[in-house]
């Protein structure tokens, strides 16, 4: 009796904690090469890092996060974060495509 509860507390702690690692959307990398077209002129193809250097100002997303890609792009579309070509940019993503290319930046060139 004793082992099958903890049997089951270890069940039901497992399957918490996967559920509060999993975004909402989920993000698939694979469709967002549609939209990485978007990104790429300013913040670089992460494969390709040391033939294409940045730009000192524009920040490297590649390896980032996918969490905090996601809340950066909804920080520029709503304005919190005040850049302009970042809000344009944004402001075309619906949360579908953040979350795709949050999961294709955050899982590339790691
Ligand atoms: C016109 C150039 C340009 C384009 C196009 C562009 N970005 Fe950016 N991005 C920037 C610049 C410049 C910043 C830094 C802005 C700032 O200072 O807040 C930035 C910041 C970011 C950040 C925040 C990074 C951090 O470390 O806080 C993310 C995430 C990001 N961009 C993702 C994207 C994605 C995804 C796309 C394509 C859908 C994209 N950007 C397209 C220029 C661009």
């Amino acid at each position: 009796m004793r082992t099958r509860t903890i049997l089951v507390a270890a069940v039901l702690t497992a399957a918490t904690t996967a559920y509060a690692q999993q975004p909402e959307i989920k993000g698939d990398a694979q469709r967002a090469r549609e939209r990485i077209s978007l990104c790429i002129g300013c913040h670089g193809i992460p494969a390709y890092r040391t033939a294409y250097p940045e730009v000192y100002s524009v920040p490297m997303i590649a390896g980032q996060n996918p969490a905090y890609i996601v809340k950066a792009l909804e920080a520029y579309k709503s304005g919190a974060r005040n850049h302009p070509s970042m809000h344009a940019v944004a402001r075309s993503l619906s949360d579908q495509d953040m979350a795709d290319v949050a999961m294709y930046y955050g899982t590339a060139a790691k």
